[in-house]
């Protein structure tokens, strides 16, 4: 199957000619001068056959009579242009009437020559056609290589891995004049391929052979025009598509995946051109993947430092075991209700991780003493977000958590620590957490008595909504609490 789909790719396609007259030895000198010069040449009498030709076959150009019995040549012409629109159109005729040069015109033809005419004569014609032809179509390619670079700036300017082949099959798409794209990752458990991204692709285009043993596939480029190709063979079940381009996408010398792009409505199949121009976008998605995955490694290798952080808290402080986990649940839906951004509530999880990291550095005698802590002891205990803020504070990536640390035993009223801030003058990460790390503290197991319920937790903020809570975040968390099903395993957790 390989060499098959090798063959494919290295296929050259040249123009294809469609003559037609219903004088066969007109049929067969056209023929034999277009075939000596290189081209694909279907010729018949028959215009109903010729129709059919033009639904079978990719026609580049048509050279055809004007009158053949019941169909004219007109109507070939007009089915050649429906089809292929910048097919070159020559009408060959015997009776030049000002009518049918009118018609013709109409009819998009490039010339129109009068019978009888020496084959130099339809050579030169034909050239100058086919030549306007290739500049049309260049001229195309031009436009697509000006467009790589509006491609590449929107990719560019994405940073997640699924951003990004959105992106790309959505530009692509648009810029290729195609029906259908898809792009495949390997999964690298099993190195089969898996759609990751795709849009209007026809229901099983992919054949299962070709996704799980796609590692034959994985390095070739792909180029299928598929009204040559023997369909037996084909990896794909071409459902509609005419034509096919494909490019394999490396990422650290590795195969990584591929884009595919179809068309089925446009009837321009691709050309090796298209096939450079994807290569070269490719490139640039290599690139932008790349600069997703070390964004996606950095972002874990931060999580898992501030985990081992705050897990460096919990080793001391037990009786808060899951304790940032549940602030952060409760945390999270009032934020949603305050129309945070993504970015803040990950900000949030960080500070409800490390609001405590200051613990660090109070003695575990005070720590975790099983009953009221003494006026000194306090005084000590109140220290952890100051030492907490210098912890992090000069590590970039932490900065988020700060306002959480810092501001978290504010209270509303202007008596909280360590600065003694009033009301709005507390950041309001301040004033969020301090609610939520109070529900969590009400409904956790403490040394000295066993969690309470929400109920209760409900009615001690109500009691200090003013004073020590600020009343917005009360009512807000008043409102979610009960919603939250994480909540109603803590209460099992509690009781
Ligand atoms: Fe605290």
């Amino acid at each position: 199957m390989k060499d098959d789909i090798s063959d494919l790719n290295t296929a050259e396609y040249p123009s294809t000619v469609l003559v037609v007259d219903d004088e066969i030895y007109v049929c067969d000198l056209v023929t034999e001068m277009l075939e000596m010069d290189g081209y694909r040449v279907f010729s018949t009498t028959a215009p109903r056959e010729a129709l059919k030709i033009i639904d079978n076959e990719q026609i580049d150009a048509v050279i055809t009579d004007l009158v053949m019995g019941d169909i004219s040549g007109v109507e070939v012409l007009r089915k050649a242009k429906e089809k292929y629109p910048d097919a070159v159109l020559i009408l060959m005729t015997g009776q030049p009437t000002l009518e049918n040069a009118i018609t013709v015109l109409r009819e998009g033809v490039f010339d129109y020559l009068i019978k009888p005419f020496t084959l130099e004569t339809l050579r030169m014609t034909f050239y100058r056609g086919i030549s306007k032809q290739k500049l049309q179509r260049e001229n195309i390619h031009l436009k697509e290589l000006i467009n790589l670079h509006h491609i590449s700036e929107i990719i560019g300017s994405k940073l997640e891995l699924d951003e990004i082949l959105k992106a790309t099959i959505d530009t692509t798409l648009r810029e290729f004049n195609c029906d259908a794209g898809a792009i495949l990752i390997k999964n690298p458990n099993n190195n089969n391929l898996e759609i990751r991204s795709q849009q209007g692709l026809p229901d099983n285009f992919f054949k299962r052979e070709y996704l799980e043993f796609s590692k034959h596939f994985m390095k070739l480029p792909i180029l299928n025009n598929y009204a040559n190709a023997n369909m037996d063979k084909l990896p794909f079940n071409i459902g509609g598509v005419r034509s096919h381009i494909s490019q394999p996408i490396v990422i650290d010398n590795d195969d990584f995946g591929q884009i595919h792009l179809m068309r089925i409505n446009n009837p321009r199949q691709f050309g090796k051109n298209n096939l450079a121009t994807l290569s070269l976008i490719c490139s640039k998605v290599e690139t932008a993947i790349e600069r997703a995955l070390l964004l996606e490694n950095l972002e874990e290798t931060y999580l898992s430092t501030i985990s081992a952080l705050a897990n460096a808290v919990e080793a001391r402080d037990k009786y808060t075991h899951d304790h940032t986990e549940r602030t952060f649940i409760t945390g999270e839906a009032i934020a949603k209700e305050l129309g945070w951004s993504e970015d803040r509530i990950k900000a949030l999880r960080m500070g409800a991780m490390l609001h405590d990291i200051g613990k660090i550095g109070v003695p575990d005698a005070i720590l975790n003493k099983p009953g009221p802590l003494t006026d000194e002891e306090f005084e000590i205990m109140k220290t952890h977000p100051l030492l907490g803020a210098k912890i992090v504070e000069n590590i970039p990536f932490l900065k988020p958590a700060l306002s959480y640390i810092l501001y978290h035993h504010e209270r509303y009223d202007g008596k909280g620590y360590p600065y003694g801030l009033k009301g709005e003058e507390i950041p309001i990460e301040g004033r969020l957490l301090s609610v939520i790390d109070t529900v969590d503290a009400i409904t956790s197991d403490r040394p000295y008595r066993k969690g309470r319920s929400i109920e209760v937790a409900i009615e001690e903020l109500k009691a200090h909504s003013g004073t020590q809570f600020d009343p917005k975040i009360v009512n807000i968390c008043i409102k979610v609490l009960p919603k939250l099903p994480a909540h109603l395993e803590l209460e099992s957790v509690a009781l």
